[in-house]
């Protein structure tokens, strides 16, 4: 079966729907970002302040590259940013958590440990402006998240993989 990714902005839900899915389905599952934090020994903040976005974004490169013996991968937000990631995710099957923006606002009210989160809100609506488009090219299939609940994305990403791949389960 081909591997299957989690795109999405900050807060769609990419790693706890790639969680859940991958006990459901009893297929292995990582998250990109906590990779890099265990392959670079610090945390993603620590990275964006230390030697900036740029090196955070050749370490995303390296470590979806490295990833190759999992099946389900939730990446980060940004994971769009780079031509070869969108190049790589092609041989598998990439799945847009979609939420709007004012969902996300909802979701990520409290938080403070995402480098790209806390900026003004303009450079906040023009980076989600520019990856939902983004996600939306690089997708073969798009589920919309707002107001769901985290067992009915997962159930819904797992009724379209299945019907897509009949013989996941078995
Ligand atoms: C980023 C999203 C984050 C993390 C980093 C950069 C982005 O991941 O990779 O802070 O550029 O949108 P999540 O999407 O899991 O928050």
């Amino acid at each position: 079966m081909n591997k299957i990714y989690l795109i999405g902005f900050m807060g769609a839900g990419k790693t706890t729907i790639g969680q859940k899915l991958s006990e459901i389905l009893k297929l292995s599952f990582i998250d990109v970002d906590q990779y890099i934090e265990k392959k670079y020994e610090t945390d993603i903040p620590t990275i964006f302040k230390t030697y900036g976005e740029e090196r955070f974004r050749e370490y995303e490169m390296i470590s979806l590259k490295e990833l190759t013996k999992y099946a389900i991968v939730a990446t980060g937000g940004g994971i769009v940013e780079r031509k070869e990631n969108i190049q790589l995710m092609k041989k598998g099957v990439t799945i847009y958590l979609y939420a709007s923006l004012s969902e996300i606002k909802k979701r990520l009210k409290h938080e403070t440990n995402r480098p790209l989160w806390n900026q003004t809100q303009k450079e906040v609506e023009n980076l989600y402006e520019r990856r939902h488009k983004m996600y939306e090219k690089c997708a073969d299939i798009i589920v919309n998240t707002n107001g769901k609940s985290v067992n009915r994305v997962t159930e819904r990403v797992k009724n379209i993989l299945l019907h897509k791949y009949p013989k996941i389960e078995a």
